[in-house]
């Protein structure tokens, strides 16, 4: 027996965790899994936490009870959380951090959920596993399910899906099927065929996905001793930056921390429905029918969490934005020239979303300031290749050398 309960955001109806729900039966709203925090004693946790690597893990007293003896892991988090002086100095930031989550093992945060739904999936003892996927979570769920030796069915939108994440699904040894169409039909159709052919979706509906991916927040916490003034990250169907709050609310709730940031959520110009809502001041989104930008796994116009995560930018103080192509291009180079990070032009849309809203003054730059780098760089070289100065091609000869070099 499990010790949470699943509970739907809106209407607050509870049910076992033991059972598979996607989203409320009674009203069809989003769920969450909820913890017994107020069992839990502050001092007992920090000391079983120092015991441990930081590491999804870690954290296991605030996460999801795996019935089986150990989760199915490839210990994943324990990323780093890069003090960006370079960056900083450029745009006058004294206290600028980056979170690498592409140092994950699939090189995206999505294995932070993984971890944790794949474990939960194997003590639902499902036959199979299935998403849909703009690619970082095909990825590491192809990876996962082959850990796990369970059969694994990706959908995703044909032809528009980063060459790295490809590979790394067909590799793993998914079932991958090319639909015609966007991100949002994909989504569409597995919610469809989990029920009709019994498949065990880990898209980010699923509320134990979302488990393993707060404990972001909780490491941040820890590698900075407290949690920072502001999170900036990108926001594509909106599970991550949902995540993170839980998380920071959480490790607040039970005494770990003082305070929780505001939460900056960045969404791509050509596929920003939250940062519109926002925008307009309401509290629902207008989906986009075709969404668009280079940053492939934000290109989503009708995100499946945009309930939980425009309440959780909502609660922090936060707000959400959107940047063009051309400053998420623009960040990504900085990112790579200036503070050593290849991160994927997705994960460099929270710096981009950063230098905007500095620029317009919406933010203080003595803050303490940590935005997320989602996923590796080495995930879509040919965006990379695309924006980045071409090979000079030369002659084997040091003439060559000095005619490339003008000198
Ligand atoms: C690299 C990267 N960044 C950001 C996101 C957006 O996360 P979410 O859909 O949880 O908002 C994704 C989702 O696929 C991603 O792969
Ligand atoms: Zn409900």
């Amino acid at each position: 027996m499990s010790r949470e309960v699943i509970k739907c955001i809106e209407c607050g109806k509870e049910y076992s965790s033991d059972e598979i729900f996607y989203a409320c039966p009674a009203c069809n709203n989003l769920l969450e899994v909820i913890l017994p925090l107020s069992d839990l004693d502050r001092d007992s946790l920090r000391t079983a936490f120092d015991s441990r690597p930081l590491s999804v893990w870690r954290y296991r007293e605030l996460l999801p009870r795996i019935g089986r003896q150990s989760p199915i892991t490839m210990n994943e988090g324990g990323t780093p959380l890069h003090s960006c002086s370079r960056l900083g100095e450029r745009f006058g930031v004294g206290n600028l951090f980056i979170k690498f989550d592409g140092m994950n093992p699939t090189g995206s945060f999505k294995d932070r959920g993984m971890t944790v739904g794949i474990s939960k999936a194997l003590d639902l003892k499902v036959k199979a596993v299935a998403c849909a996927s703009t690619g970082n979570t095909s990825a590491s769920l192809a990876a996962y399910a082959g850990l796990a030796n369970i059969g694994c069915i990706v959908i995703i939108p044909s032809g528009r899906i980063a060459l790295g994440k490809l590979s790394q699904a067909m590799m793993h040894g998914a079932t991958v099927l090319a639909i015609e169409g966007n991100f949002d039909d994909a989504m569409a159709l597995v919610m469809k065929a989990s029920e009709e052919l019994n498949l065990y979706v880990l898209n980010s509906v699923n509320p134990f996905r979302l488990e393993g991916q707060k404990t972001a927040a909780f490491e941040i916490c820890d590698q900075l001793g407290s949690p920072p003034d502001i999170l900036v990250i990108p926001v594509g169907n909106g599970g991550n930056s949902a995540a993170y709050w839980k998380g920071f609310t959480e490790f607040k709730k039970v005494g770990l921390s003082e305070d929780c940031p505001k939460i900056y959520g960045i969404q791509a110009v050509g596929a920003a429905p939250i940062a519109k809502a926002f925008e307009r001041g309401e509290e629902r989104i207008e989906p986009i029918s075709d969404p668009e930008t280079v940053a492939t796994a934000i290109r989503i116009g009708n995100p499946a969490n945009w309930k939980k995560t425009i309440r959780a930018i909502d609660a922090s103080g936060g707000t959400s934005i959107s940047v063009s192509d051309e400053e998420i291009i623009e960040a990504q180079k900085m990112i790579a020239e200036m503070e050593g990070m290849f991160v994927e032009p997705a994960g460099a849309a929270s710096i981009a979303g950063l230098i905007r809203l500095l620029e317009s003054g919406r933010l203080d730059r003595d803050r303490r300031i940590v935005c997320v780098a989602t996923g590796h760089g080495l995930k879509d070289p040919d965006s990379a290749i695309k924006n980045s100065k071409k090979p000079i091609e030369i002659g084997p000869t040091i003439e060559g050398i000095r005619a490339a070099l003008h000198i």
